[in-house]
C-alpha cells in the first residue's frame, strides 16, 4: 500500500523512533497524525513539517484521551481527504524494576501498571479504536487492502534481562496479539505487522547512561552498534508498502540476544 496521500497516526511521534516514522512518512508524501504526551516538541514538529502534519496531545492509557485524538483526526481526514490508511503504536515505557528489590521488598503494582498500562493497554486502546475507522474505507489497492497496523515489540519480548519483567511481558503481549489481530482483521483488509527492534538510538536508551548502553552495543552481533531511527522508520515504511508482511513479528536486531549479566 502506497504511504503518498495517505493518512497515517504515529503514537509516541514526538521522540525517537516514532519521530523518525513521522519523519519518513513525511517524506514519503503522507499525512501525518502525531499523538504524544510531549506537547512542546509535537508543537515544533508540526511547525518544521507544514500543513501535512497535525499534533495532538495524547495520553494512551486514558480511552478519551484516544477518542479525542482519534475524533479529530477523522476531521482533519474529512477536510483533507485522504484516508486514513494506517497506525503505528509506538508510545512506550522502559521503567526497570527487579523482582524484589534491594530492600526485599516486591516490586510494586504501581510499576507494574504504570509499564503495563502505557505499552500493552495503550497500544490495544489505540489499535482498537483506529481499526474502526479504517476498516470502513473503500479499498486502497487492488487486493482490497484498507490499512496497515504496525506495532512495537522489543528484543525483551524474547530475552528480556534482569529488571525488566513488566516491559518483557508487555512487549511480549505485543508480539502474542500480533497474529490472532492479524486474523481478526483480514476479512476488513487490514493487516498487523510488529517490529521487535534491539538496541535503537532513542530518548529511552539515552536515559540508560554510558555504562549500560556501551555494554548493550558490545554484545551485537553485526553491526556492532545501536540501531539508527531511520532504520527502524526503512522497516516500517516496508510494513506498510509490503503487502504480503502480514501477522508476523520481525526482529530488528543486528543478531543481537540480549545476556542476562552485561
Ligand atoms: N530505543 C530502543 O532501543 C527500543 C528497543 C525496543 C523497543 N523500543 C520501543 O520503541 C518504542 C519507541 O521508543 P523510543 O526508543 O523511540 O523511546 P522515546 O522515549 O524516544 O519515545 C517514546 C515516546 O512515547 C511517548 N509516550 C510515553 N508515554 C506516553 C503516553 N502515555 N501517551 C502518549 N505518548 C507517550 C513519549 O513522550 C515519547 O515521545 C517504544 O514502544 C519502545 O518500547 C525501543
Amino acid at each position: 500500500m502506497k504511504i503518498q496521500d495517505r493518512t497515517f497516526i504515529v503514537t509516541g511521534g514526538a521522540s525517537g523512533l516514532g519521530l523518525a516514522t513521522v519523519q519518513d512518512f513525511h517524506s514519503s508524501g503522507g499525512y501525518v497524525s502525531i499523538w504524544d504526551m510531549n506537547a512542546d516538541t509535537g508543537a515544533k514538529l508540526v511547525d518544521q513539517l507544514g500543513s501535512r502534519a497535525v499534533f495532538y496531545e495524547v495520553d494512551v492509557t486514558s480511552t478519551e484521551s484516544i477518542e479525542a485524538a482519534v475524533k479529530k483526526t477523522m476531521e482533519w481526514v474529512g477536510k483533507t481527504g485522504k484516508e486514513l490508511a494506517g497506525v503505528v503504536a509506538g508510545a512506550g515505557v522502559g521503567n526497570p524494576a527487579k523482582m524484589i528489590d534491594r530492600n526485599g521488598d516486591p516490586i510494586t503494582m504501581d510499576s507494574i501498571d504504570f509499564v503495563l498500562n502505557i505499552n500493552l493497554r495503550g497500544t490495544l486502546d489505540t489499535v482498537r479504536q483506529c481499526v474502526a475507522h479504517m476498516a470502513k474505507n473503500k479499498p486502497l489497492t487492488p487486493d482490497g487492502e484498507r490499512g496497515v497496523v504496525i506495532l512495537v515489540s522489543s528484543s525483551a519480548a524474547f530475552d528480556g534481562q534482569p529488571g525488566q519483567v513488566s516491559y518483557a511481558a508487555s512487549k511480549g503481549a505485543v508480539a502474542s496479539m500480533t497474529l490472532p489481530m492479524a486474523r481478526d482483521l483480514a476479512r476488513y483488509g487490514i493487516r498487523v505487522v510488529t517490529i521487535a527492534p534491539s538496541l535503537f538510538e532513542s530518548r529511552m536508551t539515552a536515559m540508560l547512561g554510558e555504562k549500560a548502553r556501551k555494554s548493550l552495543e558490545k554484545v551485537m552481533e553485526f553491526p556492532v552498534r545501536a540501531g539508527k531511527p531511520e532504520e527502524f522508520s526503512r522497516m516500517v515504511k516496508e510494513g506498510v508498502e509490503n503487502s504480503m508482511l502480514n501477522g508476523t513479528v520481525i526482529r530488528l536486531d543486528g543478531a543481537m540476544r540480549m545476556p542476562s549479566k552485561m
